[in-house]
């Protein structure tokens, strides 16, 4: 996201933690390139809860379906497959690192290969099913919790205390992903990713199991001409209001 004109959020802000004591589930959704992983991690960090990034879960799953080369069309191995690998985190590390058959995975999950696949993958409705069985095993376990990714809002936690619906428009994300690349010393073409990000918002927004939509409760966020600090200084303040109450 670009550099805020000013930086002076920080000194008038008023710390503002979850109450210990109240189990508080918020959600974040939206397309890719919205920020919601840095703004979710930090959020959590900010309020005291526990980040949970379902993403992490798919790419896992797309690495696995790679890694002992699984055939795609095969459904039912896939899912046994990755239900045998226990998909799980580490919480004592920040972030929380996601193990499979309890090692972690996490130095795999973005690689350019898992990407190229892990949209259909999570299109697979009998893998959607299982992802969201062990998303509320996690927030039985933890259940103050910031979780991001799709359908956090709209199928995972119907019932949170506070859902969040991230957007921005498409060259802005494309212009993100290009400036993290260009960061890690690639070059990369921003047409081409502008019509990936296109394609990838179609496919996870016309899928039948779980597809991206925004939820009627949710308080919708344009993060197109804001900074990261801005974005989570606005999640804070509906947080605080909401919980205040
Ligand atoms: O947020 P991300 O780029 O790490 O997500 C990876 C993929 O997983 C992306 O194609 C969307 C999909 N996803 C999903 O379908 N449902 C979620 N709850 C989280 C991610």
């Amino acid at each position: 996201m670009h550099t805020p004109a000013t930086t002076t959020l920080a000194p008038t802000r008023r710390e503002f933690t979850v109450p210990p004591d109240r189990d508080t589930i918020i959600t974040i959704d939206g397309p890719a390139g919205t920020g919601k992983s840095t703004v979710a991690r930090e959020l959590a960090a900010r309020i005291g809860l526990d980040f949970l990034d379902t993403g992490a879960m798919y790419r896992a799953a797309a690495a696995i379906v790679i890694d002992f080369d699984i055939d795609r069309e095969d459904i039912d191995a896939i899912v046994a497959k990755v239900a045998s690998a226990d998909l799980h985190f580490d919480w004592a590390i920040d972030p929380p690192t996601i193990l499979a058959w309890d090692e972690p995975i996490d130095h795999r999950i973005r690689d350019a290969d898992v990407t190229a696949i892990v949209s259909p993958i999570a299109g697979i409705g009998k893998l959607r099913e299982h992802m969201v069985r062990k998303q509320r095993i996690i927030a039985n376990q933890h259940p103050r919790l910031v979780s991001e990714g799709r359908d956090q809002g709209s199928v995972v936690f119907p019932d949170a205390d506070v859902k969040f619906f991230l957007d921005a428009d498409p060259a802005v994300r494309a212009g993100r992903r290009a400036e993290q690349l260009r960061a890690e010393g690639k070059n990369p073409d921003e047409r081409k990713l502008l019509a990936d990000i296109i394609d990838r918002d179609h496919s996870d927004s016309t899928r039948e199991d779980g597809p991206l939509i925004c939820p009627d409760d949710a308080v919708v966020i344009d993060t197109s001409d804001l900074s990261c600090d801005e974005v989570v200084q606005r999640l804070e303040d509906e947080v605080r209001a909401r919980i205040e109450l």
